[in-house]
């Protein structure tokens, strides 16, 4: 009970940025204040200065933003590559020798590339895949591991105006083909292993699955990796002898503002997952600002962000925002307690880590390890930490304040989408903090809390988390569904909105709740209810399913699945761990349900619909509220 009292004092408390932070940061909370209202009030004239300010265009935009409903653009005419602004410009200034990444395994191996070496091998990818006939425009699916290779070969797309699709690889090959046959890719690149907790995980057998059936894809690149002398097959090239010979030069493809950068798949909750698509110079410029000012980078910063390039996080601040500003990042392969508890704790004491960018799933974990274990570390570099993918519990907030940060760093929780490009909603370092409260919105974004006509709510009243305008890095459309882009600026008046419930407080602080659809996030990762309910029914003894998401202690969500076997087959467990191994070769691990229970029936609404807030009112022992429209 004292216990109890204790931290709800810590939950109510604001949490004021210490000096370490206020001393270094680039912009003051008074400041960020006055930057806000200038963003709000003249939007195109405040990211025209930034644009201008931070990034080289080979030429200038015409119009810095045109809105006819619901399709927007950025920098209309306007010339530039992601890459140039990444690596070469960076190169030209004297960093070529600076570290741009440090890569990491679970072993303790480690690997540096420099700026100079960076685009180097980006000139040589991006030659290679030249030569294999990739031209602007084209698509290109990436299956790897988190080696420098992988964030080399998204930079190689782009340098050659190529859109690349990156495939998180804990997918399965079914989860694979879909998004390559969606995407029409004609090249798939991919590795031959990740480790993981000790063992290999073999890649390349997932991708030799996946593309069996799919004519239209020419090649697959394979990155072999130590110790590995694979035979390869006629369609198949080895990464290093595709590049070998190629030449370090690569002149940046010219791409127009909106030319498309990337497509990344996502879940929504109906339908098989949409393809988010991301143009060039409005995404450059918006993950270049928030890198910069929601991460406060310095010159001499480094920068961890403990995702994986196959999330948004990845895309956003492993590569394109970090190196456009210019920072030392590290990137860990494997898992975060392998082969200890102290493994994420020994790396940022190893390398002096300034500014650590995690999930709260990860430090629910650690908080289950115990404290002994950040212990053992000296964290004093820290001066920043961040949270993305999911709410951060309060009680997590402050464990992670109090035993990574030794109540001497800021944290800024930072809510954003896949849709979204960059954060949206966030405390810049120097502000003011509330824990489980992600906070303000940011430069040129206004977000509100509103009821399903879009009319605000009273301040701490549940509603509708939604955008009022385009921004820069707004998603540009669904991959070949432009109906399913629309349904973003639709729904709740002409708003984007985009599936979240949150309140705002008197202050302004915006809580995020979770999500207001079919959509369950497992350890920050979203996955749609129909995807999993139709792996489910792909198993031969299944007949129905639905699924929901639960409360877990871990991982946030967990998946709960309610299944009706067909006519006169016998319940085992053996059938059980049959079905979850079908969605497994479906989908991927990370969609497989902890729980399933066989049931008789489904409660469904007359038209036949699953009623998923019904099974889960039941489930928690919450009232079943309006049910009304109920079939029996
Ligand atoms: C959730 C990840 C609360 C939210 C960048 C959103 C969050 C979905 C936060 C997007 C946060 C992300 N606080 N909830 N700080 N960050 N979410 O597309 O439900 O993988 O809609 O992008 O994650 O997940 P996505």
């Amino acid at each position: 009970m004292a216990e109890q009292n204790e931290i709800l004092l810590k939950i109510d408390k604001i949490y004021n940025p210490p000096e370490k932070v206020l001393k270094k940061a680039l912009i003051s909370k008074e400041k960020f204040d006055e930057l806000y209202e200038k963003s709000i009030k003249d939007t195109e004239n405040f990211w025209e200065k930034l644009a201008e300010k931070e990034l080289h265009w080979f030429e200038k935009w015409d119009k810095v933003f045109e809105w006819n409903y619901p399709t927007y653009k950025w920098f209309i005419n306007g010339k530039l590559n992601i890459t140039y602004n990444c690596l070469d410009r960076h190169v030209e200034n004297g960093k070529r020798n600076k570290i741009a990444y440090i890569w990491t395994d679970e072993d303790g191996n480690e690997k540096k590339y420099t700026y100079g070496e960076l685009l180097e091998l980006v000139n040589k990818i991006a030659n290679g895949l030249k030569s294999l006939g990739i031209k602007k425009g084209d698509r290109v699916v990436i299956y790897m591991p988190l080696v420098i290779e992988q964030l080399a070969t998204m930079l190689a797309c782009a340098r050659i105006g190529a859109i690349h699709s990156v495939v998180y690889a804990g997918f399965s090959a079914s989860a694979l083909k879909m998004r390559i046959e969606d995407a029409k890719a004609k090249i798939v690149i991919t590795s031959t292993w990740t480790k993981r907790r000790g063992k290999k995980i073999d890649l390349k057998s997932v991708v030799d699955e996946a593309v069996k059936e799919l004519d239209f894809v020419e090649k697959i690149v394979v990155l072999q990796r130590e110790g590995d002398n694979l035979t390869l097959e006629e369609n198949e090239i080895d990464f290093y002898k595709l590049i070998k010979n190629q030449s370090p030069n690569c002149t940046p493809e010219i791409m127009d503002a909106e030319d498309p950068l990337f497509i990344l798949y996502t879940s929504g909750s109906t339908g098989k997952p949409k393809g988010v698509l991301h143009t060039t110079g409005g995404y450059n410029l918006y993950t270049h600002i928030t890198t910069k000012y929601v991460f406060d980078i310095h010159e001499d910063d480094i920068f961890w962000c403990t995702a994986d390039p196959g999330w948004i996080t990845g895309h956003s601040y492993m590569v394109y925002g970090p190196l456009s500003v210019g920072v030392t990042s590290i990137i860990a392969e494997g898992a975060p307690d392998y082969p200890d508890p102290g493994r994420w704790w020994s790396i940022i004491e190893k390398y002096r880590v300034n500014i650590f960018y995690t999930a709260p799933t990860a430090i629910r974990l650690f908080m289950k390890y115990g404290e002994q274990w950040p212990a053992k570390y000296d964290l004093s570099s820290l001066r920043i930490l961040g949270s993305v993918g999911e709410p951060i519990n309060p009680e997590a907030w402050i464990w992670y304040y109090e035993n990574i940060g030794r109540k001497n760093c800021s944290i800024v929780d930072t809510w954003w989408q896949t849709e979204t490009g960059g954060h949206m909603i966030t405390t810049v370092p120097a502000y003011p903090q509330k824990p489980g409260k992600a906070g303000k919105p940011f430069f040129g974004i206004e977000a509100d809390v509103v009821d399903k006509n879009g009319n605000p709510v009273k301040p701490n009243e549940v509603g509708y988390l939604v955008i009022k305008k385009p921004w820069p890095s707004a998603l540009r459309t669904c991959w070949g569904e432009p109906e399913r882009f629309n349904k973003y600026w639709s729904e709740i008046s002409q708003y984007y909105f985009a599936g979240d419930m949150a309140t705002k407080d008197e202050d302004g602080y915006i809580m995020i709740l979770g999500r207001a659809d079919d959509v369950i996030n497992v350890s920050g990762h979203r996955i749609g209810t129909a995807e999993v309910e139709s792996a489910l029914v792909a198993h031969e003894a299944v007949a129905e399913a639905a699924v929901i998401g639960i409360p877990h202690e871990i991982k946030g969500e967990s998946i709960k699945a309610f299944v009706i076997l067909k006519q006169g087959i016998e319940i085992t467990d053996e059938l059980k761990g049959d079905i979850k191994q079908c969605v497994r070769k479906e989908l991927g691990s990370l969609a497989v349900p902890d729980e399933i229970e066989f049931v008789e029936k489904l409660p469904k609404t007359r038209s036949g619909k699953i009623m998923r807030r019904v099974l889960k009112a039941k489930e928690l022992g919450m009232p079943l509220g309006d049910i009304s429209t109920l079939e029996d």
